[in-house]
């Protein structure tokens, strides 16, 4: 939540914050600003409301070799010219990606020595603290700050007394120092900077960094000289939205994706022999993620006990970090993170690490705050994903709980039928891609419809979940997901003519179950729509769209079934009139609480 950038160098600072915080906009977009020396030791600050392609506009001209930028996800304060960041206080001009949990206090302390504070966010508090305890130290002060401040923050300061320096702090927000020839930035994901230099310094929780044209010198929290180490940035090159939008591009990026992370799994023997070293000295296993990556899981769970006939739990992450969850140093807890970044997923696994849980992650950024606590990391190689809506990263996640089923499965009859479609589904997936029209055409009929049912039994369930998700998140329609067997009890008080039910069906020893539930729907008069690979379900019930998927296997289907649910989001999306990459009130990347 909320992306920050800062450049110092040869180049015009400008130039680079606005490109880096138009890659970095999927962190939060409802205002941006940027603030750069003048070259006379003046710092020029402008912020709006509004998308980076307004702050665009306004920065034109803005000359400087050192600066910082920001695009805001609002957490404290309305977005508004005001509120953007940066915020300034006496020689401190600083961005924040964050929340400071204890900002009250501070300003309450503050305001009684005299301090004025000009907006409602958390993030001017540490502006004012700075300039409070200043002293000539820029390094003491920031120490000071990480003492005195609670929460997670990143942070890029500017000071005056220092016009050739861009000051930055992390605790538990990301933060990265791209490396560059006389150059340096700074960003909360590399990929901002990826097409200038892979070499980078990713920031440790309570390090404090004094960036100049010439590299980085880095501090502990005390203040003390620390080692800098360079690493190779692992992101690819962001490639940019050239056709309709990111979601739309990503969506046909999947069979790319699920090629590319199961080649790297089965490629790796050390990281297969480390999943069946894990797996098999614990005994209990236990599922996290939030959204998208929770629902990865609820598949992810089926797959375990269908292939492997172990008991799973699954929790979301939000609450499994606030309970006393069950777990010991005999749990193995997998934790989803498609940006790694997820404050409560994060909470979770340093939990379970606190109760001796083994952790593995599954994610799709190798150098993402969750991989420090894990036992093992499990890379999806979905590629950069930037819509804020997960597509290609869900089924590379799935993906990832079948290729590890494969490994610790015995029973190398299915272990073969299995990897074999894995190896088919970039075809399969390809293949899917053709409903693309026949799902833009469903959407134009159904655009203006109020609320959108999805069910499905078993696997289907799981996968009706994320349709639901996926559709409320990019068209603003009200919809949800339920087990064909429940509607009966209860929900189909719901259904008139007015509804939408669509059905799942790839799980063949629950279709014709689903396929009843969906008569009882018709005899209220609600529309139907079916997508199956089952030809024969079209006998089964009169529905108002078939959507016919390629053959499949009942355990890979769901992941060729997802791509038309995907595709109706985003054309629902585009149909009435929204914007499928930002939707309102959220942004990709959810750092905070
Ligand atoms: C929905 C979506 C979110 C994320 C969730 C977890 O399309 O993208 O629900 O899945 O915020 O994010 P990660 O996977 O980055 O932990």
């Amino acid at each position: 939540m909320c992306g920050i950038v800062g450049y110092i160098g040869k180049r015009r600072a400008r130039d680079y914050i606005i490109q880096g915080l138009k890659i970095l906009e999927y962190r939060g977009y409802d205002s941006a600003g940027l603030a750069v020396f003048d070259g006379c030791g003046k710092i020029n600050c402008i912020k709006r409301a509004g998308y980076v392609s307004q702050l665009e506009s306004a920065t034109i001209g803005t000359e400087g070799n050192c600066g910082i930028g920001h695009t805001r996800w609002a957490t404290h304060g309305a977005p508004s010219d005001v509120n953007s960041h940066p915020h300034t206080c006496g020689k401190f001009t600083l961005v924040h990606n964050g929340i400071i949990e204890n900002f009250v206090s501070i300003k309450s302390q503050l305001a009684n020595k005299g301090k004025r504070f000009l907006t409602q966010t958390d993030s001017e508090a540490i502006a004012v603290f700075l300039d409070d305890v200043y002293d000539g130290d820029v390094i003491k002060a920031l120490s000071a700050a990480l003492k005195k401040l609670k929460g997670s923050f990143a942070l890029a300061i500017l000071c005056k007394d220092f016009p050739d320096k861009i000051f930055v702090v992390k605790k538990q927000s990301p933060l990265v120092v791209g490396i560059g020839d006389a150059e340096c930035f700074v960003a909360s994901d590399c990929m901002a900077f990826s097409q200038y230099t892979d070499k980078a310094v990713y920031l440790k929780d309570n390090e404090i960094g004094e960036v100049s044209s010439q590299g980085i010198k880095l501090f502990d929290g005390n203040g003390n000289r620390k080692a800098v180490k360079i690493e190779k940035t692992a992101t690819e090159y962001f490639a940019p939205a050239d056709c309709k939008s990111f979601m739309y591009k990503e969506i046909y990026e999947i069979p790319k994706a699920v090629q590319y992370t199961a080649e790297e799994f089965f490629a790796n023997d050390e990281k297969k022999l480390g999943v069946v070293d894990i797996f098999s000295k614990n005994d209990k296993v236990v599922m996290i993620g939030c959204g998208t990556a929770y629902n990865a899981c609820l598949v992810g769970k089926n797959i375990f006990e269908t292939v492997l006939r172990v008991p799973v739990e699954v929790e979301l992450a939000s609450e499994f970090r606030y309970k006393n969850p069950i777990i010991d140093d005999k749990t193995v807890v997998v934790a989803v993170s498609q940006s790694g970044e997820t404050a409560d997923t994060i909470a979770g696994v340093r939990l379970a690490k606190s109760k001796g849980a083994d952790v593995v992650v599954i994610t799709n950024v190798a150098h993402s705050s969750i991989t420090r606590y894990a036992d093992m990391v499990l890379h999806t190689k979905a590629g950069a994903e930037v819509a804020v809506a997960a597509t290609k990263s869900y089924l590379t996640q799935i993906l990832l709980f079948l290729c590890v089923a494969t490994v610790l499965s015995d029973d190398l009859k299915s272990v073969a039928a299995i990897k074999k479609e894995i190896e088919s589904l970039p075809q399969l997936t390809q293949k899917t891609l053709a409903l693309d029209e026949q799902v833009h055409k469903l959407a134009k009929e159904f655009c203006k419809k109020q609320s959108v049912f999805f069910i499905g039994r078993g696997l289907d369930y799981a996968l009706a979940l994320e349709g639901t998700l996926k559709l409320k998140e990019v068209s603003y329609i009200h919809s949800e997901g339920f087990a064909s067997g429940e509607l009966k009890h209860g929900t189909l008080a719901l259904i008139d003519k007015n509804a939408l039910v669509i059905a799942v069906v790839t799980q063949r020893h629950v279709a014709e179950k689903t396929c009843n539930a969906l008569h009882e729907v018709q005899a209220r008069g609600g529309k139907v729509v079916i997508i199956t690979p089952f030809e024969k379900a079209k006998n089964d019930v009169e529905c108002d769209a078939f959507l016919q998927l390629p053959s499949s296997s009942g355990l890979i289907a769901p992941m060729s079934a997802i791509i038309p649910l995907q595709l109706f989001a985003y054309y629902m999306s585009i149909e009435r009139g929204i914007n499928p990459d930002k939707p309102r009130n959220l942004a990709k990347s959810v750092t905070v609480e």
